[in-house]
């Protein structure tokens, strides 16, 4: 969690190369492209379907529209944190198609036709708390918690992805998320914890 850190191969939606994952030190080509198009001057609406926590969406959006603003400011979901808005703190971390992306670095429209889960969407059906977040809860990985939904969602990637996880993966998997209160050291514990308790669920 203290240094640069490539954390997926791109994923792809819609046609669109997207930069997953990324380590803080840069929010990569396409968020260069995010924030260029923000300062552009309006533009025509664009017409943007897709999947919110299993929720259809339809609605004509600006191009510029970052997704992350979509997420907070037109669907209201503001589990999905901004710290930076450059690529860098991983707070707004949401899945896309099933992997973690910082949703400040894309567009809306790269979302188009996919299927977008943030941190208000991975409890239980039948209620209670992910068991990724209720390790954050049992594991005091949290004080704030104002970095937990962007650190939660990037950990259950990386159990996903790497079922085999050791502390050294955990530390490495997550240096693009930062927190300013815990130190990490409980995030860490917090991570192992509920990658046990995600394998034991499969
Ligand atoms: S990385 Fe997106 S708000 Fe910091
Ligand atoms: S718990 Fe406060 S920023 Fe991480």
């Amino acid at each position: 969690m203290a240094s640069s850190r490539s954390t997926h191969t791109p994923a792809s939606a819609g046609g669109t190369t997207l930069p997953s994952r990324s380590g803080r030190s840069t929010g990569g080509e396409a968020g260069d492209a995010a924030r260029a198009a923000a300062q552009a001057p309006v533009m025509a609406c664009s017409h943007l379907s897709l999947n919110v926590n299993g929720m259809p969406v339809s609605t004509e959006i600006e191009p510029r529209l970052l997704l992350v603003q979509l997420l907070r400011e037109r669907l209201h979901l503001t589990g999905t944190h901004v710290g930076c808005d450059t690529g860098q703190c991983g707070a707004c971390t949401v899945h896309m198609n099933g992997r973690a992306v910082k949703s400040c670095t894309l567009l809306a429209l790269q979302a188009q036709g996919a299927e977008v889960t943030t941190i208000e969407g991975i409890a239980p059906a039948g209620g209670g708390l992910h068991p990724m977040q209720a390790a954050f809860h049992e594991h005091h990985g949290l004080q704030c918690g104002f970095c937990t939904p962007g650190m939660v969602m990037n950990a259950i990637d990386l159990v996903r992805t790497q079922p085999n996880l050791t502390e050294a993966d955990v530390r490495s998997g997550l240096d693009g998320n930062l927190c300013r209160c815990t130190g990490y050291h409980n995030i860490v514990k917090a991570v192992l914890a509920g990658a046990g308790a995600m394998k034991g669920q499969s």
